[in-house]
């Protein structure tokens, strides 16, 4: 990503003291820099959750970003044992098999990976005893022991008896008290690994101590999925823009005919209680002043420009309108920080993807000048800012989707909670 690393050292040494019920986000880590890993076995949690077709890795984005921490500890003489879950299978499914995703990785690596069949027993023993100093060997899904997700004790004991040392790499995972990403670093000495430590410094600069104004763009089908998210938002951002299928919600509540577009007509109090919050919050809220309405839900139905007070009784709100953009743009000038999560409209249709596509070129170009810090995640946005061709042009993307949003909703992630030392 275009974003400066984190300097080496910094983020254990820059710390201040932790405060109670204040979340690990600059707190208390041992990264890289305080292990000591030459002839250790070293337990490395990463996410090799990606997605595949026919066994093929369709985005690698998730195993480019945790070549740092495998080269590093490979190049220190680490023994380097990869731990992660693959899919939700009930039990053991040759389907959710990571073996094609570690000869992906290995690619990528440029260095052989050996694979082991199992997580445990006899054959990741074989496996982790065979190993020289700077090895890399791939162990097999751990969700195909059901232990995992109960974050088992047993199951983690056995997953420490193979190693010395457990890294956690894998912050896309850290929503999830599970015995790789939680009980694990109970039982071993933890530290932080290089991806896991930027997505903390990113994510923390981006909201927690973030540079102002803070404008926030929420969007995405639903205001029920995104509650929490928006309330914490609220008393946290400068501003927030609300698009996508959830601005249609607001709309309603606040009385504006959205014809037949998709709206939670029962989230109406929920909706003005988050306006009034916001209110009190001293957070603007900038909710669409136009639309892009069509007849049809699908891609290319012809579409027109509306005004709010005039979206017809049998159109759909399927986009933001042209004067709201120009809004948005604003918004954006006037901030520091940019926190983003959810298209502005139906993004997966042309040309419904409009105003998403305009305003992450604007994201792009605002970084680029050096006038916007911009932070953005979560699984959908991440492919819209892809489609849009700027993935790579924010000061960070983050690959998580599910623990991206429980950490805009303010909530302590149990992976990272278990790495702290203070
Ligand atoms: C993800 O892809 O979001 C993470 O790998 C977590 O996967 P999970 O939602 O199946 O726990
Ligand atoms: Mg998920």
């Amino acid at each position: 990503m275009a974003g400066p690393s984190p300097a080496i050292g910094a983020f254990a040494m820059r710390r201040p003291a932790p405060r109670a019920g204040e979340r690990g986000t600059d707190m208390g880590f041992r990264t890289l820099n305080d292990a000591d890993v030459k002839g250790k076995r070293v337990l490395v949690r990463v996410d090799l959750n990606v997605p595949t077709e026919n066994g093929k890795v369709t985005d690698a984005t998730r195993l480019e970003r945790i070549l740092p921490t495998i080269k590093e500890l490979s190049d220190k003489g680490g023994k380097v044992i990869l731990l992660s879950h693959f899919g939700r299978p009930k039990g053991r499914d040759a389907k959710n098999s990571l073996r094609p995703v570690a000869v992906a990785l290995a690619d990528l690596l440029h260095r052989d990976v050996a694979f082991a069949d199992d997580c445990i027993g006899p054959q990741a023993e074989a496996a982790v005893a065979a190993m020289r100093d700077g090895d890399v060997l791939c162990l097999e899904n751990t969700r195909f022991h059901k232990e995992e997700e109960k974050n088992d004790p047993g199951f983690a004991a056995a997953l420490a008896g193979l190693g010395d040392l457990y890294v956690n790499d894998a912050f896309s995972a850290a929503h999830r008290a599970h015995a790789s990403t939680e009980g694990l670093a109970h039982k071993l000495p933890a530290f932080a690994g290089r991806a896991m430590q930027r997505e903390l410094e990113h994510l923390s600069a981006a909201l927690d101590k973030p540079k102002r104004p803070v404008v926030a763009i929420v969007g995405g089908a639903k205001v029920s999925t995104k509650l929490e998210l928006l309330g914490n938002l609220v008393e946290k951002v400068d501003a927030l823009v609300i698009g996508g299928g959830m601005a249609n919600t607001f709309l309603h509540a606040q009385g504006v005919g959205i014809g037949k577009s998709l709206a939670e007509t029962d989230m109406g109090a929920t909706a003005r209680d988050i306006l009034a919050k916001a209110e009190r919050r001293n957070c603007a809220i900038i909710l669409p002043v136009d639309a892009i309405v069509a007849y049809h839900f699908e891609a290319n139905a012809p579409s027109y420009a509306y005004g709010l007070d005039a979206i017809p009784a049998d159109g759909m709100i399927l986009d933001v309108g042209p004067q709201s953009v120009a809004r948005i743009k604003a918004t954006i000038d006037d901030a520091a920080t940019l926190v983003w999560n959810g298209p502005l409209g139906a993004f997966e249709m042309r040309p419904f993807d409009h105003a998403t596509v305009v305003i992450a070129h604007y994201v792009a170009e605002r970084t680029k000048a050096g006038r916007l810090v911009s932070v953005a995640g979560g699984g959908d946005t991440v492919a819209a800012l892809n489609a849009a061709g700027v993935g790579d042009r924010l000061t960070y993307v983050s690959t998580a989707g599910g623990a991206f949003l429980e950490w805009m909703e303010g909530k302590s992630l149990p992976g990272v909670e278990a790495l702290r030392t203070a």
